[in-house]
């Protein structure tokens, strides 16, 4: 009975995803490797082989670090796992409290619960999409052991004041920066102002090296204390590097306007085959996503390493960041002119029209006065399911209050999720054209 259910669920999917390819949506938010050659195929696999490369390593934190400041980057193969050992390093335990934003990722909620702390979600700041000072200075408390100050989209958060207030009461300061890579308030990086920063470097992320973190500090203690415990990291799997390598090659080649949905069939057919094998592995680190950090099942290192050969990628996304920083800024230039000049009623983040920020963004975010229409029209263009931040703690399955979250705690946050929409940026230049009238067609009907 399971095994004809089991195939019955499967030939319904594969019928869906095969009718699919006859509508294809044209963008979704993260885009392949599309502009790797065979040459830099082969160095990233030569790389591979070659195992851990403790130089690369070294070459790609500080070429990262370069872009911010004067400070230090340590490599993961995911910005949690940095959170989490600086968490570690400052001692956080049981009985302490640690302000999130109630508008983040459930991993993030994930690497406090592993240290036994308790999460202290503080609300939305409605003009930046970041963490509000208000808040939280609401919030602290003689238990507040750090601060989270999160940058959302690629847009500054109020991170003057909240700078102040740590400073203040003498509280630690991370900014988290997963989602902001490259904007600057007052001409200064975000990174700079906390006592220490994280960036993600998924492939949802403004650099893609498909998974991978870095934790990013100017204050020496702090490096040394991190390097200290990072060096007894393990690595991933081999069998599991060449997976995440796989899967660059398939990224490369199907995620991309017009393929994804030729993408989701192989991959579910790929799917079928492994399940026969019984050999499924959450090679993109998917596990913490959906589970409160009780029922992590540990199928990949926490904390591990960044493997090498993604340090490798990582260079070559630098060498483009110039060219693809300025693609996305001219965007935003262009999506917010035609915000002003449709006259559509959506309700944009006031920070977009703030001349003392540099704003690289990652997608376009508004409030719509009709989300639910908007997203209707939209889907055309983009899946709605991918929005970031529909919910003030994104992706869990179990419910918000397994990740600590009770309902009310976050009254702007909550309304902010209910109408949001994502405008992906990571598109080829190629497609800025089609990007502009599809933006374009769903405010004149929206
Ligand atoms: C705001 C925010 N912080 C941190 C993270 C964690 O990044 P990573 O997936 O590299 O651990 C995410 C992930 O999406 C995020 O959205």
């Amino acid at each position: 009975m399971a095994k004809l259910s089991s195939a019955f669920f499967y030939a319904r999917k594969l019928i869906r995803l095969t009718l699919n390819l006859s509508r294809p949506t044209l963008f979704r938010f993260a885009l392949g490797h599309y502009y790797l050659n065979k040459d830099d195929l082969c160095v990233l696999e030569n790389a591979l082989n070659k195992g851990r490369d403790d130089a690369l390593i070294h070459q790609f934190e500080r070429r990262f670090a370069a872009e911010i400041g004067e400070g230090e980057c340590v490599s993961y193969a995911a910005a949690r796992m940095a959170f989490f050992d600086l968490l570690q390093v400052l001692g956080v335990k049981s009985g302490d409290e640690v302000i999130l934003l109630g508008f983040t990722c459930s991993v993030m909620a994930n690497a406090v619960l592993r240290t036994g702390a308790s999460i202290v979600y503080s609300d939305l700041d409605e003009e930046t999409y970041g963490s509000n000072p208000a808040s939280i200075q609401r919030l602290l408390s003689p238990q507040t052991k750090m601060i989270v100050a999160q940058h959302s989209f690629g847009i500054p958060c109020r991170i003057h004041e909240i700078q102040q207030i740590a400073r203040k009461h003498g509280v630690f300061l991370l900014e988290d920066c997963a989602i902001s890579f490259g904007s600057k308030c007052d001409g200064v990086p975000l990174g700079r102002f906390g006592d220490a920063a994280i960036f993600s470097n998924d492939h949802t992320k403004p650099v893609n090296t498909l998974i991978g973190g870095l934790l990013y500090t100017e204050k020496k203690e702090i490096s040394r204390a991190i390097r200290a415990i990072h060096q007894k990291h393990p690595d991933f799997t081999l069998d599991h590097q060449r997976d995440l390598f796989n899967r660059i090659l398939f990224e490369r080649a199907y995620y991309y306007p017009r393929r994804y949905e030729r993408g989701d069939l192989l991959e579910a057919v790929g799917e079928l085959l492994n399940k026969k094998k019984s050999q499924t592995r959450p090679v993109l680190l998917t596990d913490e996503y959906t589970s409160p950090q009780k029922s992590i099942s540990a199928s990949y290192p926490y904390p591990a390493r960044l493997p090498s050969f993604l340090a490798k990628l990582g260079l070559l996304e630098l060498e483009r960041w110039g060219r693809t920083k300025a693609l996305r800024m001219n965007r935003l230039r262009r999506f917010l002119e035609k915000v002003r000049s449709s006259g559509a009623e959506v309700k944009i983040p006031a920070r977009y029209m703030d001349s003392s920020c540099e704003i690289v963004p990652l997608r376009f975010v508004y409030q719509a006065p009709d989300p639910g229409r908007n997203r209707a029209l939209m889907s055309r263009f983009v899946d709605p399911s991918q929005f970031w931040f529909a919910a003030p703690v994104i992706c869990c399955e179990y419910g918000l209050s397994d990740f600590e979250y009770q309902e009310g705690m976050c009254p702007t946050s909550e309304r902010v999720s209910a109408n949001i929409i994502n405008w992906p940026f990571a598109v080829p230049d190629e497609f800025d054209r089609v990007l502009d009238e599809s933006f374009q067609s769903v405010l004149a009907n929206g």
